[in-house]
């Protein structure tokens, strides 16, 4: 049998329509809308902000959100088609299995780890920021960073990390309640996700008022910028990059801010859940991410405009938890709304955590029921149904990456994993629209091939835009991934067999 050998769609569709999973039909349209905010807003916003304004983009941070909104949209329109054409868990990699065909949907599916199990460890390792601001930064700077992570401050201190535990135990927590359930899951995240729209929302509205035209102008980083270095010498910022200055920097900015809109498609890994996913999954997908791009780039425009985006770069200053520290800096009388806005965050954090882990843990399911992965990663448990060893073993892997490799690495990463499954979801709605057109569609993307061919170079454009390393990292990953094919799945695939 070739490597492209394909799944039948109709035999999948019956087989899901018979429940053969075992997994439980329980998530309305609202739960799934809340499901993907739940899983966009986070570190991306409340942390990659400031980062991308800091180090690309200045304050025209605003145009990064909406290139990069620009690029989700199509994406996201492609997958809508999918998810209500193949309701079945597994997302990306199960429409490529049945369109682009075995070799395909295994290098998504190794993509896709990218994109949920770092996407859930760098959200930790935020979490683990914000919980030190909230302490006072109480917690020694070597224990909540990786070892590849240090700097000399002011006095000429060396400050160097060993380990990130906070994220380590947040992690833990999350996996606990995802082996307890998804309907209960999908309640405290629903509660979670009302109050991090509140914050967000309070947060423009109060933080309007304070903006500082000065912090506007200029609204894009000067070519001619000089380097950032710490006490010692060590650059921090570089700005002398084609994509770190001027409109090359905004095109950086949307390729590290793009974080930010990851998780939209954590809808579609929810699709053997939904009790009416023809409907419901266009409404989840898109609803979540018009709500969410609004929201970010009033987000953006305050934050800039609060605090200068110099200070998002300095170590000692908002280059971590940056929200926090821009309204406990600049916006005076408002202290009570630093603390409250990081309580807030670090719910709010939670809940991302909790739907990239649930969605890992779903396509690993998927994969592991198609024979390309080990059984252990479908086996459900006896009493709450869910794949119980599956998470145990994310915990294990996500764990290693949140306690020793830094945020922004980890970040990077992630979106790469998020934009290479864009593309090729992309492109695959084209593919199967001219191949297989008789099949019912009870959703199609407007104007298909245009927005296929727009999404999938909008989002070719921001992998290019990410940091060399990052490329040359995920790259490397994807090449492990094609020994693992090679080397077992190929083998044990039950499509083969
Ligand atoms: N979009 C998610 C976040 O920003 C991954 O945290």
């Amino acid at each position: 049998m070739s490597l492209f050998a394909k799944k039948s769609l109709s035999e999948m569709l019956s087989q899901a329509a018979n429940g053969e999973s075992g997994l439980k039909r329980t998530l309305g349209a609202g739960n799934l809308i809340a499901l993907g905010i739940g899983a966009i807003i986070g570190a991306g916003l409340f942390v990659r902000t400031a980062a991308a304004a800091g180090q690309a983009a200045g304050p025209a941070v605003t145009i990064s959100f909406i290139i990069a909104a620009v690029g989700c949209a199509f994406a996201g329109l492609c997958y809508a088609e999918f998810a209500a054409m193949i309701p079945i868990a597994g997302s990306a990699y199960t429409y490529s299995y049945v369109t682009m065909g075995e070799l395909v949907a295994w290098i998504i599916g190794w993509a896709l780890v990218m994109e949920y199990a770092l996407g859930a460890a760098t959200v930790s390792i935020a979490w683990s920021e914000y919980l030190n601001k909230l302490l006072g930064g109480a917690i020694p700077y070597e224990w909540c960073h990786s070892p590849f992570e240090g700097f000399t401050d002011s006095a000429g201190v060396l400050h160097q990390g060993f380990m990130n535990a906070p994220a380590l135990i947040i992690l833990l927590l999350i996996t606990l309640l995802l082996i307890k359930g998804s309907s209960e899951s999908a309640m405290v995240n629903a509660v979670i996700v009302f109050i991090k729209v509140a914050i967000v929302i309070i947060f423009i509205v109060i933080g309007w008022q304070f903006i500082n035209p000065a912090n506007h102008t200029p609204y894009m980083i000067p070519a001619n910028t000089p380097a950032v270095t710490d006490q010692a010498g060590k650059v921090i910022a570089d700005y002398s990059g084609v994509f770190k200055h001027g409109w090359g920097g905004v095109l950086g900015g949307a390729a590290i801010v793009f974080f930010a809109f990851i998780g939209f498609d954590a809808v579609s890994t929810a699709a053997q859940e939904a009790k009416n996913p023809k409907r419901d999954m266009p409404i989840g997908i898109l609803g979540s991410l018009v709500i969410c791009t609004i929201l970010y780039i009033l987000f953006g425009h305050v934050l800039t405009g609060v605090a200068n985006w110099k200070d998002f770069v300095d170590p000692e200053k908002g280059r971590e938890a940056s929200v926090a520290y821009a309204i406990s800096t600049y916006m005076t009388g408002y202290g009570w709304l630093a603390k409250a806005v990081t309580i807030a965050i670090l719910a709010g954090f939670s809940s991302v955590i909790l739907v990239m882990l649930m969605g890992q843990s779903r396509i690993f399911y998927t994969m592991s029921n198609d024979g390309l992965l080990p059984k252990a990663f479908g086996d459900l448990h006896p009493k709450f149904k869910t794949p119980y060893k599956s998470n145990w073993i994310l915990f294990i892997f996500v764990g290693l990456f949140a306690a020793f490799v830094p945020g922004h690495v980890a970040g990077d990463l992630t979106s790469f994993g998020t934009l290479f499954a864009f593309v090729l979801v992309s492109i695959g709605v084209w593919v199967l629209r001219v191949k297989s057109p008789e099949i019912e569609r009870p959703f199609r993307t407007p104007i298909a091939p245009v927005v296929s061919v727009l999404g999938a170079l909008i989002c070719l454009m921001m992998i290019l835009a990410l940091d060399g390393q990052t490329l040359k990292v995920a790259f490397g990953w994807m090449g492990i991934g094609l020994l693992v094919y090679f080397g077992y799945s190929r083998k044990n695939s039950k499509l083969r067999k």
